[in-house]
Order: C-alpha cells, then structure tokens, then sequence
C-alpha cells in the first residue's frame, strides 16, 4: 500500500514535470542579456526576469513547444511618467530560436537602428516595434527577414531614408506600418508584389513624387498615406481596390488633378480623407453611390460646385470646409443622418436661417463649424437639443440673438461667434469654456470674470470691465 501511494506521488511529480515548461538555456541566456542592455527600467517593467527562474513564467514572455519562447512582448506605460525603458536592444535576442512574436512598445528612450538580428529567425511572424525609438536607415537587405513575416509595425520610430524595395520579398507580408518616421524617397514600385497585403500605414513621413501605379493586383482593405509630399494626381490603379478598400486616407499632401470617378464605386469604403491637398474640379457624381461612408473629409482643396445628391444614411463626420462650393443649404442626408457627430462646413455658400434648421438627430453632435457663410437667425434651438456639444463655431456669419438666452452645456469646451450681429450680455456661464471669441457683435454690459483676453471681447457695441475698459 505504501509503495503503491509513493508510485502514485512519483506519477503525479513525473507529471507536472512534463506539463510546467521550463525555459530552454538558450532562451533565458538571450532574455537576461537583454535585460543587461537596459540601463533604466525605473517602474520594473523587468523586475520579474530574474537568473534560476522558469523564463517561461517571466512578465511577457509566451512558450509554445515545449521550452521554447515563441513571444516577448515588452510593454511601456505612455501614460505613465516613469513606464519606460533606457539602454538598446541587445542582438541576444537572436538566441530565441523559436520567436514567432517581438513586440516592444513604447520603450520611449531606447536608442539603436533596426534589429538586423531577427533575419535569422526562421518562424518570426509578427514585428510590433513602436515607440522604441529606433533610429537611422532601414537596411536594404530588409527583406532578409523572410516570406514568414506577416505583420511588421515600425510606428513612430525615428527612422530615415528610403524604404528599401527589398520589402518586396516579404511575400507573405498582410500589415505593414511605418507611420510616424522621417521616410524619404518614392513608394517603392516592388510593393505591387506584396499581393496578401491588406493595411499599409505611411503616413507621417516624408514620402514623395507622385504616387506610383502599384495597386492593380492588391487587396488592400486600409491604406493611409496621409502627411506626406505626395504629388501628382491620385493613381489609377487605386480603382482595382473598388471591392476591398474601406479607408482611404491621403490628406495633407500636395496632389492636384480631379477626384477619380472611381472612388464612387467604392461599395466598402467607409473613411475617405483627401484633404488639404491642391485638388480641383468638381466631386464626382459618382459619389452618390458612396451609400456607407461614414467620414468624409475633402476640406482645404480647390473643388468647385455642383456638390452630388448623396444617398448615404448615416453620415457621421464630415467636412467640405474651404473648397469654392456654394452649397446655399445643409445637404438633406446630412440634416437626416441619425449618428453625425461633427459637421464642418466653412465657407460652403450656405443661406440658411439656423432658426430653422432642424436636424433629425443632434444628441450625438461633439463639433460643429458653420463658420464664414451667410447663415442669419439663431442657434439657440440647435444648441438646446445638443447635450454632448464639445465646440460650435459660426464666426463670420448674419447669425443675431441674445447672447443672455444662450445656455451653454457642460461638455463645451470652445464657442467662436466673431463677426455676427449677436446682442445682450455676455453669461457668466462662458466662464467654464478654454476658448471664446465673441469679438465684433453687438453685445452690451458688463462682463463676468474669465480668464479670456481682450481680444476674445473687442469689437462690440458697449461691452465694458476687464479685460476691456472699466465700466462707468
Ligand atoms: C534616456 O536615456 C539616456 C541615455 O541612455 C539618458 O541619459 C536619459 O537620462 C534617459 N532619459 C530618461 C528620461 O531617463
Ligand atoms: C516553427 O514553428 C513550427 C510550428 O508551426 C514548429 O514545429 C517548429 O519547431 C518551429 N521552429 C522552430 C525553430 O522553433
Ligand atoms: C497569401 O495568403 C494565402 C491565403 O492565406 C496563402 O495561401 C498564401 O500562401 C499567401 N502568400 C504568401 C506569399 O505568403
Ligand atoms: C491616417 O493618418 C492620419 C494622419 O496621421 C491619422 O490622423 C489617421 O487617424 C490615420 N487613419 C487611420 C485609420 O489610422
Ligand atoms: C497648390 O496650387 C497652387 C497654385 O495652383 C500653388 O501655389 C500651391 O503651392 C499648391 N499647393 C500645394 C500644397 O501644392
Ligand atoms: C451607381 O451604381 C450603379 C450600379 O453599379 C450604376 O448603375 C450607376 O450608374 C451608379 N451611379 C452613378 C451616379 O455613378
Ligand atoms: C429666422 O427664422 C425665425 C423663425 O422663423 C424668424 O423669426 C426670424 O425672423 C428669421 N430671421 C431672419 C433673419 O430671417
Ligand atoms: C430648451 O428645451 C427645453 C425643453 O426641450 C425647453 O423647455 C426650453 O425652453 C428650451 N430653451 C430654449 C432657450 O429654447
């Protein structure tokens, strides 16, 4: 019976053996010199990685097969003042012969160029290095690191130079990001062979030419080039994405020429961003096929009227602000969207009575800007039905009420009603705002204490106390 309880213990003891995975040598060899190449980890993003214990139980470390590391994942605290990291990444962590996942994010104060270490790792799927931040060129012969690699995000480092078109044998790439680095150069024309690429980020950097014809045979689903010096017209080939592109973004660029005809086409795309560009020329008629977009943003370009009939529900955020339309009212389906949240039309040509205007829903409402149009009347029936109103602006317009009737929800944060012919007295509830313009009106009286300047007041008929003159 005794024998038979101790055989029993054994088994169990055997057991747990086999489940509890002990790192392999090499592993916790490569994860302490690591370690070593950190200088400062003042909030003990490490403290857990410690000499003689089991790697695999260490913080953010996953084993698969067996004893192997297969993942490190390395996180700051961007939040947090001290959730960070100093030193460099130590090629160490080339040991981890089984690392499927390197993910390190948000170290915020590690220096050194890109890990020419992780070529050699045969499973290496996913590379998440952001905010690092690493530095200096991208090695030409980055496409050394393997058809295996699928997601490759090098966000908001501070890399330069080229992309290297290498990038082409990462066959097997579907997210590659470089967004928020100091890229130079062309879009490399080998990105067309990259045909399981669904997301590719660009934008914030400092690409340029035009954009090439790279498209016709990718599927992509997000693409963003926006913040870059982009010139030329928007590319042909982007019109094979008519079935799978969803975001479009190619904002604060230099591209000229029309909008495509295409893009109306487009069942799937929910975010289209073109502005702050050089682009002319009306919008599409096509576009009133664009039944599911929910943000649409063509501001700061040159386009021309007539604006096309949408038959989208459910707009959600849009801006037109600054083209040369003349849209003389609010668009039906932006007045009957039940989910808009920001609505930004300056200088759109827009007569309205704003008594009058009565959308279908303003509970949802955080931004709007109806500034420099000739609308007359008065917000306040707009501005009552809005709870959650963050900024309303409407400088430069006919709009006339008294200021005093004006109830200001809780969530605004900025009003601006320069050059209108608003009257009364300024509220002592403007007070809790960060921004106020109501300079050039007619207001009277005097005014409640805030921290405004002069400049937020001037301009009125009779407004007097500080920051303007003392009253008599
Ligand atoms: C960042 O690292 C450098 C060099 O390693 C060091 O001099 C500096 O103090 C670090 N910054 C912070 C905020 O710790
Ligand atoms: C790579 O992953 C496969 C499973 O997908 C595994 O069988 C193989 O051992 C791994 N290679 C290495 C070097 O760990
Ligand atoms: C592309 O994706 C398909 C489907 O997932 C896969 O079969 C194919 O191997 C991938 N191509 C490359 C080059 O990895
Ligand atoms: C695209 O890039 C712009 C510019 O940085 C950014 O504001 C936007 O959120 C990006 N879009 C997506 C979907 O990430
Ligand atoms: C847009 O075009 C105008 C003239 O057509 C030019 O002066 C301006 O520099 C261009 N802006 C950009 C951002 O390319
Ligand atoms: C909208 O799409 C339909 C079906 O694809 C097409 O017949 C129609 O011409 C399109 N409308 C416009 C204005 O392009
Ligand atoms: C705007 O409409 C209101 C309500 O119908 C009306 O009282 C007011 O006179 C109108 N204002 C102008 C400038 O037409
Ligand atoms: C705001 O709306 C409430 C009820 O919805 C109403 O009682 C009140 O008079 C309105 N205030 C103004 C200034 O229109």
């Amino acid at each position: 019976m005794k024998s038979f309880i101790l055989f029993l213990s054994l088994l169990t003891l055997q057991c747990l053996r086999a489940t509890s995975r002990t790192c392999h040598v090499d592993d916790e060899t490569g994860l302490l010199e690591f370690k070593r190449g950190i200088t400062h980890d003042p909030s003990g993003i490490l403290a857990s990685w410690k000499p003689g214990t089991d790697c695999c139980t260490w913080a953010g470390i996953t084993c698969l097969y067996n004893d192997r590391v297969t993942a490190v994942w390395v996180q700051g605290q961007p939040d947090k003042p001290d959730g960070f990291l100093s030193g460099t990444i130590s090629p160490s962590l080339a040991k981890l012969r089984s690392l499927d996942g390197l993910y390190l994010t948000d170290l915020r104060n590690i220096t050194g160029q890109f890990p020419v270490w992780l070529y050699g790792l045969s499973n290496l799927t996913y590379v998440y290095l952001q905010n690092v931040p690493l530095s200096g060129r991208l090695p030409t012969d980055i496409g050394k690191l393997g058809a295996q690699l699928r997601y490759f995000f090098l966000q908001r480092n501070r890399f330069t130079g080229p992309i290297p078109g290498s990038i082409s044998e990462i066959a097997g790439l579907r997210e590659f990001s470089l967004a928020g680095n100091f890229i130079t150069g062309k879009l490399p024309i080998g990105i067309r062979s990259l045909k399981n690429l669904t997301l590719l980020w660009l934008q914030d950097n400092q690409l340029s030419k035009p954009i090439p014809e790279v498209f016709s045979s990718l599927k992509l689903r997000y693409l963003n080039l926006s913040g870059n010096k982009f010139s030329g017209k928007i590319p042909n080939s982007i019109s094979s994405l008519s079935s799978t592109l969803a975001y479009l973004e190619l904002a604060h660029n230099s591209l000229s020429g029309q909008i495509p005809s295409f893009l109306g086409n487009f069942q799937k795309l929910d975010t289209l961003d073109l502005s702050h560009n050089n682009l002319t020329g009306p919008v599409p008629k096509t576009f009133s096929n664009l039944t599911k977009i929910f943000n649409l943003d063509l501001s700061h370009n040159s386009l021309s009227d007539p604006f096309p009939a949408m038959n989208v529900r459910g707009i959600e955020s849009l801006d037109l602000s600054y083209n040369n339309f003349h849209l003389g009212k609010i668009p039906n389906w932006v007045t009957l969207s039940p989910i808009i949240y920001s609505l930004k039309l300056v200088k759109c040509g827009i007569k309205i009575n704003l008594t009058n205007w009565k959308p279908k829903e303003a509970y949802f409402y955080d931004f709007i800007d109806l500034s420099e149009n000739q609308i007359s009347g008065s917000p306040i029936p707009l501005l009552n039905r809005t709870d959650y109103l963050i900024s309303f602006r409407a400088a430069g317009n006919r709009v006339s009420f008294d200021l005093g009737k004006l109830s200001i929800v809780g969530t605004m944060k900025d009003l601006e009603l320069s050059r209108n012919s608003i009257f009364g007295g300024v509220p002592s509830s403007v007070s809790g705002l960060q921004s106020l313009d109501l300079s050039r009106n007619r207001l009277c009286g005097r005014l409640p204490a805030t921290k405004f300047p002069a400049s937020s007041f001037v301009g009125n008929n009779c407004l007097c106390g500080s920051p303007l003159l003392p009253c008599k």
